[in-house]
């Protein structure tokens, strides 16, 4: 299992979201309730960013046609999205912001 650094905790604020790169993977790292969470960043509908998009209430809006995914679970919570966004597993050690590898899953 290979965990890759993307961050320091100090980087995101609560309801905040930033690109990163895991092993090649565009991932979008959100900060919820000051924990961690992480995404693929690419929408499940079409071609957007949703690091791009704004956290509210636990979930990521996609900025192109408003669909929103669960930040913690993934699924697809209303239209036009309907495919649930894949999850990654992150963990905290000290200030630093691990994402597990989607290879490695
Ligand atoms: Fe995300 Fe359409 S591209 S809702």
């Amino acid at each position: 299992m290979e965990w890759i650094k993307v961050a320091g905790a100090q980087e995101l604020g609560d309801d905040e979201v930033k690109a990163v790169n895991v092993a090649g993977h565009r991932i979008a790292l959100y900060r919820c309730d000051g924990e961690f969470f992480a995404t693929d960043n690419m929408c499940t509908h079409a071609e957007a960013l949703l690091s791009e998009g704004y956290v509210e209430d636990g979930c990521i809006e996609c900025p192109l046609h408003q669909g929103r995914f669960d930040i913690r679970t993934g699924k697809a919570m209303c239209a036009p999205v309907t495919v649930d966004v894949r999850t990654h597993a992150v963990k905290q050690e000290g200030d630093d912001i691990y994402v597990r590898s989607p290879d490695s899953q």
